[in-house]
């Protein structure tokens, strides 16, 4: 059975923790969730990590599908959020199209999108339909051009405005919100007014649960992980070295061996060969 945003917002109530963890294929899915983590994000920052895109803008919804398919093929428990891409919910009627398209297609459990007392109606709209959705405020990467890829609500008057804008969602019917790049006290006092779960990325440690991108946390690409990752291994560094074994072993005639190799009768051989 797969855990459902009921399940989640319990999470809150019990006063548990809750990790959530960007998936964007089978194997990722997989191995999140015998990690037991309970929520798999299929992010568009999969434009970023997967397709080496600058930002989250050339995402498509043709590509969220088909890495949410994977994702939810991947994992048998988590709950699968997948986020709707750049434009693809500007009015009403793109949002319940978009939405149609990424839960019949993929068959995740819930869509994540970016804003708040603006699009709270279509919010609304979705989650009268059928749609759970999971807000995201603070650093907004689809505004990035607009925003800046900065902390953001440093100043009272943005600050109050995203205390708005979370209260618009929760009252709109999300079931949970990501707060991204905020400053914690202000992330601590969003999540002790909300009835929802508030899942912090570089938002301190009074959120309800954290999210981080799989390629951070696992040291995957070349270079520094942002600020606000949590960098658990440098798996990126393993696999360059084995590359590098494997092209070694090759060049060297080292691999592959007679234990990687199939055997042939002689006479076989020989007869096909016309010998
Ligand atoms: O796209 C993504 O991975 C996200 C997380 C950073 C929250 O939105």
């Amino acid at each position: 059975m797969r855990i459902t945003v009921f399940d989640i917002q319990a999470m809150k109530a019990a006063g548990q923790r809750i990790p959530m963890l960007t998936a964007y294929d089978h194997p990722s899915a997989a191995l999140a969730e015998r990690a037991d983590v309970p929520m798999l994000l299929v992010g568009d920052s999969l434009g970023m990590v997967v397709h080496g895109a600058d930002t989250t803008l050339p995402v498509t919804l043709d590509d969220m599908i088909r890495h949410a398919r994977a994702v939810v093929r991947g994992s048998s428990r988590a709950l699968v959020v997948a986020d709707l891409p750049f434009l693809t919910y500007a009015t009403e009627g793109d949002a319940i199209a978009s939405a149609r398209r990424v839960m019949q297609e993929a068959g995740v459990q819930a869509l994540k999108l970016e804003g708040g007392v603006s699009i709270a109606a279509t919010v609304r709209r979705l989650t009268e339909l059928g749609v759970p959705v999971m807000g995201h405020l603070g650093l907004t990467p689809q505004a990035q051009h607009t925003l800046g890829l900065r902390v953001q609500a440093r100043q009272a008057e943005a600050a109050r405005r995203l205390l708005e804008d979370a209260l618009a969602l929760q009252d709109a019917g999300a079931f949970a919100l990501v707060l991204e790049l905020v400053p914690a006290p202000l992330a601590a006092a969003v999540t002790q007014r909300l009835r929802i779960p508030v899942i912090g990325i570089g938002a301190g440690d009074a959120c309800d649960g954290q999210v981080q991108v799989w390629h951070d946390l696992l040291g995957l690409l070349p270079g520094k992980s942002p600020r606000h990752a949590g960098r658990y291994a440098e798996i990126g560094a393993a696999i360059e070295g084995a590359l590098r074994a494997y092209a070694d072993d090759v060049r060297s005639g080292a691999f592959p061996t007679a234990a990687q190799s199939s055997a042939m009768d002689p006479d076989e051989l020989s007869r096909a060969l016309g010998g």
